[in-house]
Protein backbone atom coordinates (compact mmCIF):
# COMPACT_ATOMS: atom_id res chain seq x y z
CA UNK A 1 0.00 0.00 0.00
CA UNK A 2 2.42 2.43 1.02
CA UNK A 3 4.66 1.68 -2.91
CA UNK A 4 1.62 2.31 -4.37
CA UNK A 5 0.89 5.85 -2.60
CA UNK A 6 4.78 6.67 -3.35
CA UNK A 7 4.22 5.25 -7.14
CA UNK A 8 0.69 7.62 -6.46
CA UNK A 9 2.43 10.65 -5.09
CA UNK A 10 5.57 10.98 -7.69
CA UNK A 11 3.42 10.50 -10.84
CA UNK A 12 1.85 13.27 -9.46
CA UNK A 13 4.51 15.54 -8.54
CA UNK A 14 6.13 14.56 -12.08
CA UNK A 15 2.63 16.34 -14.06
CA UNK A 16 2.87 19.02 -11.61
CA UNK A 17 6.24 19.50 -12.05
CA UNK A 18 5.23 19.54 -15.92
CA UNK A 19 3.16 22.58 -15.29
CA UNK A 20 5.05 24.47 -13.23
CA UNK A 21 7.99 23.95 -15.55
CA UNK A 22 5.54 25.67 -18.66
CA UNK A 23 4.63 28.17 -16.21
CA UNK A 24 8.05 29.72 -15.21
CA UNK A 25 9.26 29.13 -18.84
CA UNK A 26 6.20 31.89 -20.05
CA UNK A 27 6.71 33.91 -17.42
CA UNK A 28 10.79 33.99 -18.35
CA UNK A 29 9.81 34.56 -21.81
CA UNK A 30 7.59 37.46 -21.15
CA UNK A 31 10.80 39.75 -20.28
CA UNK A 32 13.33 39.03 -22.68
CA UNK A 33 14.42 41.28 -25.07
CA UNK A 34 13.09 41.94 -28.61
CA UNK A 35 15.57 40.40 -31.36
CA UNK A 36 15.99 43.85 -33.68
CA UNK A 37 17.99 46.58 -34.58
CA UNK A 38 22.04 46.95 -34.04
CA UNK A 39 21.78 44.46 -31.32
CA UNK A 40 20.27 41.91 -32.73
CA UNK A 41 22.86 39.47 -32.28
CA UNK A 42 23.43 40.20 -29.09
CA UNK A 43 19.78 39.84 -27.93
CA UNK A 44 19.93 36.29 -30.18
CA UNK A 45 22.74 34.97 -28.40
CA UNK A 46 20.83 36.14 -24.81
CA UNK A 47 17.49 34.32 -25.97
CA UNK A 48 19.19 31.62 -27.23
CA UNK A 49 21.07 30.43 -24.18
CA UNK A 50 17.18 31.13 -22.22
CA UNK A 51 15.26 29.31 -25.02
CA UNK A 52 16.99 26.51 -24.84
CA UNK A 53 15.84 25.15 -21.74
CA UNK A 54 16.77 24.03 -18.75
CA UNK A 55 14.99 23.00 -15.96
CA UNK A 56 13.75 25.97 -14.61
CA UNK A 57 14.52 25.29 -10.64
CA UNK A 58 14.99 28.59 -9.30
CA UNK A 59 11.95 30.55 -11.01
CA UNK A 60 10.08 27.44 -9.85
CA UNK A 61 11.08 27.49 -6.03
CA UNK A 62 10.91 31.08 -5.66
CA UNK A 63 7.13 30.93 -6.74
CA UNK A 64 6.62 27.80 -4.09
CA UNK A 65 7.62 29.71 -1.74
CA UNK A 66 5.77 33.08 -2.33
CA UNK A 67 2.67 30.81 -2.50
CA UNK A 68 3.80 28.99 0.87
CA UNK A 69 3.69 32.24 2.47
CA UNK A 70 0.32 33.44 0.68
CA UNK A 71 1.73 35.23 -2.03
CA UNK A 72 -0.86 36.29 -4.47
CA UNK A 73 0.07 38.76 -7.19
CA UNK A 74 2.07 38.73 -10.12
CA UNK A 75 4.39 40.85 -8.51
CA UNK A 76 6.66 37.31 -7.95
CA UNK A 77 6.60 37.55 -11.95
CA UNK A 78 9.69 39.77 -12.52
CA UNK A 79 11.79 38.27 -9.72
CA UNK A 80 11.27 33.92 -11.28
CA UNK A 81 12.32 35.81 -14.71
CA UNK A 82 15.34 37.30 -12.93
CA UNK A 83 16.64 34.69 -11.49
CA UNK A 84 16.19 32.73 -14.54
CA UNK A 85 18.26 34.93 -16.38
CA UNK A 86 21.16 35.64 -14.18
CA UNK A 87 21.25 31.34 -13.60
CA UNK A 88 21.94 31.43 -17.13
CA UNK A 89 24.36 34.08 -17.49
CA UNK A 90 26.04 32.13 -15.07
CA UNK A 91 25.88 28.53 -16.84
CA UNK A 92 27.02 31.25 -20.46
CA UNK A 93 30.31 32.53 -18.40
CA UNK A 94 30.97 28.79 -17.07
CA UNK A 95 30.92 27.37 -19.97
CA UNK A 96 33.29 29.56 -21.93
CA UNK A 97 37.09 28.18 -23.16
CA UNK A 98 38.38 30.39 -19.94
CA UNK A 99 35.88 28.92 -17.44
CA UNK A 100 35.15 25.25 -18.20
CA UNK A 101 35.35 25.34 -21.91
CA UNK A 102 32.74 23.51 -22.73
CA UNK A 103 30.75 23.00 -25.86
CA UNK A 104 27.44 21.13 -25.25
CA UNK A 105 24.90 22.52 -22.39
CA UNK A 106 21.06 21.85 -22.31
CA UNK A 107 21.11 19.51 -25.07
CA UNK A 108 22.16 22.56 -27.16
CA UNK A 109 25.67 23.69 -28.79
CA UNK A 110 26.68 26.72 -25.87
CA UNK A 111 26.57 29.83 -26.02
CA UNK A 112 30.19 30.35 -27.36
CA UNK A 113 29.80 27.20 -29.55
CA UNK A 114 27.02 28.80 -31.27
CA UNK A 115 28.05 32.74 -31.63
CA UNK A 116 31.51 32.98 -30.72
CA UNK A 117 32.90 33.72 -27.89
CA UNK A 118 33.22 37.28 -28.19
CA UNK A 119 29.06 37.33 -28.37
CA UNK A 120 28.96 34.78 -25.44
CA UNK A 121 30.88 37.23 -23.15
CA UNK A 122 28.40 39.93 -23.82
CA UNK A 123 25.48 37.94 -23.76
CA UNK A 124 26.31 36.90 -20.36
CA UNK A 125 26.50 40.43 -19.44
CA UNK A 126 23.21 41.40 -21.18
CA UNK A 127 21.21 38.48 -19.13
CA UNK A 128 22.92 40.23 -16.23
CA UNK A 129 21.96 43.35 -16.53
CA UNK A 130 18.52 41.90 -18.38
CA UNK A 131 17.72 40.52 -14.85
CA UNK A 132 18.29 43.25 -12.78
CA UNK A 133 16.18 45.85 -15.26
CA UNK A 134 14.06 42.72 -15.13
CA UNK A 135 13.85 42.52 -11.19
CA UNK A 136 13.47 46.36 -10.44
CA UNK A 137 10.38 46.11 -12.62
CA UNK A 138 8.68 44.81 -9.18
CA UNK A 139 9.11 49.09 -8.22
CA UNK A 140 6.31 49.52 -10.80
CA UNK A 141 3.94 47.75 -8.47
CA UNK A 142 5.14 48.54 -4.91
CA UNK A 143 7.96 50.51 -3.27
CA UNK A 144 7.88 48.89 0.36
CA UNK A 145 10.51 47.18 3.10
CA UNK A 146 9.64 43.64 1.55
CA UNK A 147 10.47 44.70 -1.82
CA UNK A 148 13.78 46.62 -1.16
CA UNK A 149 14.52 43.67 1.24
CA UNK A 150 13.78 41.21 -1.92
CA UNK A 151 16.19 43.06 -4.26
CA UNK A 152 18.82 43.06 -1.92
CA UNK A 153 18.56 38.96 -1.09
CA UNK A 154 19.04 39.16 -4.89
CA UNK A 155 22.39 41.34 -5.30
CA UNK A 156 23.79 39.40 -2.17
CA UNK A 157 22.92 35.91 -3.61
CA UNK A 158 24.19 36.89 -6.82
CA UNK A 159 27.44 38.95 -6.35
CA UNK A 160 30.85 38.57 -4.71
CA UNK A 161 29.66 36.78 -1.72
CA UNK A 162 27.41 34.65 -3.50
CA UNK A 163 27.45 32.49 -6.79
CA UNK A 164 30.25 34.68 -8.27
CA UNK A 165 32.44 34.50 -4.67
CA UNK A 166 31.61 30.72 -5.47
CA UNK A 167 32.44 30.39 -9.11
CA UNK A 168 36.22 32.70 -8.42
CA UNK A 169 37.17 29.84 -5.80
CA UNK A 170 35.96 27.39 -7.88
CA UNK A 171 38.50 28.88 -10.87
CA UNK A 172 41.08 29.59 -8.56
CA UNK A 173 41.00 26.41 -6.78
CA UNK A 174 40.91 23.82 -10.19
CA UNK A 175 42.75 20.80 -9.32
CA UNK A 176 43.41 21.44 -6.36
CA UNK A 177 42.96 18.67 -3.40
CA UNK A 178 41.07 20.85 -1.21
CA UNK A 179 39.74 21.40 2.24
CA UNK A 180 36.45 20.46 3.25
CA UNK A 181 35.63 23.87 4.33
CA UNK A 182 36.80 25.37 0.95
CA UNK A 183 34.87 22.63 -0.66
CA UNK A 184 31.65 23.29 0.87
CA UNK A 185 32.35 27.23 0.20
CA UNK A 186 32.25 26.68 -3.25
CA UNK A 187 28.95 23.79 -3.47
CA UNK A 188 27.16 27.01 -1.52
CA UNK A 189 28.22 29.92 -3.10
CA UNK A 190 27.99 28.61 -6.66
CA UNK A 191 24.77 26.71 -6.55
CA UNK A 192 23.59 26.71 -3.29
CA UNK A 193 23.55 30.92 -2.96
CA UNK A 194 20.92 31.07 -6.00
CA UNK A 195 18.81 28.42 -4.91
CA UNK A 196 18.67 29.94 -1.82
CA UNK A 197 18.10 33.46 -3.11
CA UNK A 198 15.28 32.02 -5.16
CA UNK A 199 13.40 30.36 -1.83
CA UNK A 200 14.40 33.60 0.55
CA UNK A 201 12.66 36.30 -2.63
CA UNK A 202 9.59 34.56 -3.15
CA UNK A 203 9.17 33.87 1.24
CA UNK A 204 10.02 37.74 1.50
CA UNK A 205 7.81 39.05 -1.32
CA UNK A 206 4.94 37.26 0.05
CA UNK A 207 5.76 38.91 3.86
CA UNK A 208 7.37 35.84 5.78
CA UNK A 209 8.69 37.08 9.21
CA UNK A 210 12.36 36.70 10.16
CA UNK A 211 12.39 33.40 12.05
CA UNK A 212 11.02 31.54 9.03
CA UNK A 213 13.09 33.13 6.90
CA UNK A 214 16.52 32.16 8.82
CA UNK A 215 14.66 28.48 8.60
CA UNK A 216 14.11 29.04 4.53
CA UNK A 217 18.28 29.92 4.71
CA UNK A 218 19.02 26.98 5.95
CA UNK A 219 16.57 24.43 3.87
CA UNK A 220 17.86 26.41 0.73
CA UNK A 221 21.97 26.22 1.58
CA UNK A 222 21.05 22.34 2.50
CA UNK A 223 19.13 21.72 -0.85
CA UNK A 224 21.55 23.86 -2.52
CA UNK A 225 24.59 21.72 -1.52
CA UNK A 226 22.57 18.27 -1.97
CA UNK A 227 22.22 19.96 -5.62
CA UNK A 228 25.72 20.45 -6.57
CA UNK A 229 26.66 16.91 -5.21
CA UNK A 230 24.08 15.74 -7.39
CA UNK A 231 25.85 17.48 -9.99
CA UNK A 232 29.18 16.57 -9.20
CA UNK A 233 28.24 12.63 -9.43
CA UNK A 234 26.07 12.66 -12.67
CA UNK A 235 29.84 13.26 -14.05
CA UNK A 236 30.61 9.96 -13.31
CA UNK A 237 27.97 8.14 -15.48
CA UNK A 238 27.84 8.46 -19.00
CA UNK A 239 23.81 9.50 -19.91
CA UNK A 240 23.33 11.27 -22.78
CA UNK A 241 19.70 12.66 -21.14
CA UNK A 242 21.17 14.80 -18.83
CA UNK A 243 21.90 17.39 -21.52
CA UNK A 244 25.81 18.24 -20.87
CA UNK A 245 28.67 16.09 -21.18
CA UNK A 246 29.41 14.03 -18.65
CA UNK A 247 33.14 12.44 -17.81
CA UNK A 248 34.44 16.71 -17.98
CA UNK A 249 35.05 17.81 -14.85
CA UNK A 250 38.60 16.34 -14.28
CA UNK A 251 39.77 17.33 -18.27
CA UNK A 252 38.17 20.84 -17.12
CA UNK A 253 41.10 20.12 -14.37
CA UNK A 254 38.27 19.74 -11.18
CA UNK A 255 38.75 17.02 -8.98
CA UNK A 256 34.81 17.11 -6.92
CA UNK A 257 33.32 15.01 -3.62
CA UNK A 258 34.06 11.36 -5.04
CA UNK A 259 37.33 11.77 -6.26
CA UNK A 260 38.29 14.23 -3.71
CA UNK A 261 37.75 11.25 -0.83
CA UNK A 262 39.06 8.78 -2.84
CA UNK A 263 42.56 9.97 -3.57
CA UNK A 264 42.25 11.17 0.43
CA UNK A 265 41.74 7.83 1.65
CA UNK A 266 44.29 5.74 -0.13
CA UNK A 267 48.12 5.25 -0.13
CA UNK A 268 47.95 4.22 -4.35
CA UNK A 269 50.48 6.03 -6.06
CA UNK A 270 49.92 5.63 -9.20
CA UNK A 271 46.03 7.33 -8.49
CA UNK A 272 47.95 10.15 -6.34
CA UNK A 273 50.24 10.75 -9.13
CA UNK A 274 47.61 11.79 -11.77
CA UNK A 275 46.32 14.84 -9.37
CA UNK A 276 49.28 17.13 -10.75
CA UNK A 277 48.00 16.19 -14.09
CA UNK A 278 44.18 16.61 -14.12
CA UNK A 279 45.28 20.04 -12.43
CA UNK A 280 47.49 21.04 -15.13
CA UNK A 281 45.14 19.26 -17.70
CA UNK A 282 47.33 17.08 -19.48
CA UNK A 283 45.95 14.22 -18.16
CA UNK A 284 45.20 11.68 -20.84
CA UNK A 285 41.36 10.44 -21.29
CA UNK A 286 42.53 7.02 -20.27
CA UNK A 287 44.09 8.59 -17.14
CA UNK A 288 41.12 10.16 -16.37
CA UNK A 289 38.49 7.04 -17.08
CA UNK A 290 40.56 5.12 -14.48
CA UNK A 291 40.30 7.84 -11.93
CA UNK A 292 36.62 7.76 -12.09
CA UNK A 293 36.77 3.93 -11.78
CA UNK A 294 39.08 4.20 -9.16
CA UNK A 295 36.84 7.21 -7.04
CA UNK A 296 33.98 4.61 -8.07
CA UNK A 297 35.93 1.64 -6.70
CA UNK A 298 36.75 3.44 -3.22
CA UNK A 299 33.95 4.35 -2.12
CA UNK A 300 33.61 8.05 -3.66
CA UNK A 301 29.98 8.22 -5.17
CA UNK A 302 28.38 6.38 -1.86
CA UNK A 303 30.20 8.66 0.30
CA UNK A 304 29.09 11.84 -2.22
CA UNK A 305 25.55 10.31 -2.17
CA UNK A 306 25.19 9.65 1.80
CA UNK A 307 26.43 13.37 2.49
CA UNK A 308 23.58 14.41 -0.06
CA UNK A 309 21.28 12.35 1.50
CA UNK A 310 22.20 14.15 5.36
CA UNK A 311 21.82 17.42 3.76
CA UNK A 312 18.42 16.14 2.46
CA UNK A 313 16.93 14.70 5.89
CA UNK A 314 18.23 17.66 7.02
CA UNK A 315 15.86 20.18 5.22
CA UNK A 316 13.37 17.66 5.47
CA UNK A 317 13.32 18.02 9.15
CA UNK A 318 13.42 21.82 9.45
CA UNK A 319 10.50 21.09 6.81
CA UNK A 320 8.19 19.64 9.15
CA UNK A 321 7.72 22.13 11.28
CA UNK A 322 5.60 23.85 8.25
CA UNK A 323 1.64 23.27 9.30
CA UNK A 324 0.46 23.75 5.92
CA UNK A 325 -0.25 19.95 5.21
CA UNK A 326 -0.32 20.25 1.68
CA UNK A 327 2.53 22.86 1.59
CA UNK A 328 4.41 20.41 3.21
CA UNK A 329 3.92 18.04 0.85
CA UNK A 330 5.26 20.23 -2.21
CA UNK A 331 8.06 21.25 -0.70
CA UNK A 332 8.95 17.78 0.36
CA UNK A 333 8.81 16.68 -3.38
CA UNK A 334 10.73 19.36 -4.79
CA UNK A 335 13.36 18.13 -2.03
CA UNK A 336 13.17 14.51 -2.80
CA UNK A 337 13.21 15.44 -6.86
CA UNK A 338 16.98 17.05 -6.13
CA UNK A 339 18.47 13.82 -5.07
CA UNK A 340 16.78 11.45 -7.00
CA UNK A 341 16.66 13.94 -10.52
CA UNK A 342 18.10 12.18 -13.80
CA UNK A 343 19.30 15.34 -15.15
C1 LIG B 1 23.51 23.61 -13.64
O1 LIG B 1 22.30 24.04 -13.11
C2 LIG B 1 24.64 24.30 -12.98
C3 LIG B 1 24.69 24.12 -11.55
C4 LIG B 1 24.46 25.10 -10.74
C5 LIG B 1 25.06 22.84 -10.99
P1 LIG B 1 20.95 23.28 -13.52
O2 LIG B 1 21.17 21.82 -13.38
O3 LIG B 1 19.83 23.88 -12.76
O4 LIG B 1 20.86 23.63 -15.05
P2 LIG B 1 19.59 23.87 -15.98
O5 LIG B 1 19.09 25.25 -15.66
O6 LIG B 1 18.57 22.82 -15.69
O7 LIG B 1 20.14 23.79 -17.37
C1 LIG C 1 28.43 25.71 -12.23
O1 LIG C 1 28.97 24.58 -11.67
C2 LIG C 1 27.84 26.64 -11.27
C3 LIG C 1 27.54 27.90 -11.93
C4 LIG C 1 27.46 28.07 -13.20
C5 LIG C 1 27.29 29.04 -11.09
P1 LIG C 1 29.43 23.46 -12.73
O2 LIG C 1 30.53 23.96 -13.58
O3 LIG C 1 29.59 22.19 -12.00
O4 LIG C 1 28.10 23.35 -13.61
P2 LIG C 1 27.94 22.49 -14.94
O5 LIG C 1 28.26 21.07 -14.57
O6 LIG C 1 28.87 23.08 -15.95
O7 LIG C 1 26.48 22.67 -15.29
MG1 LIG D 1 32.05 25.39 -13.41
MG1 LIG E 1 30.68 23.85 -15.76
MG1 LIG F 1 29.00 20.24 -12.95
Amino acid sequence: MKILLKVWMRMNFKEELRIRTDYADNVVKEFLPEEEGFNKELCEAMNYSVNAGGKRLRPILLHTFYKLFGGDSDIVKPCMAAYEMLHTYSLVHDDLPAIDNDNYRRGMPTTHARFGEATAILAGDGLLHQAYETFIKIFDTEISTRTVKALKIFGDKTGINGMLGGQSADVLHTGEIISDELLYYIYEKKTGALIEGAMLTGSVLAGCNDEDLAKIKRVGELVGLAFQIKDDIFDYFHDESIGKPTGNDMLEGKLTLPVLYALLHTQDKEMLALVPKIKSMTATTDEIAQLIEFAKANGGIDYAEDIMMQYKEEALLLLSEVRNESVRRALTAYIEYVVERTK
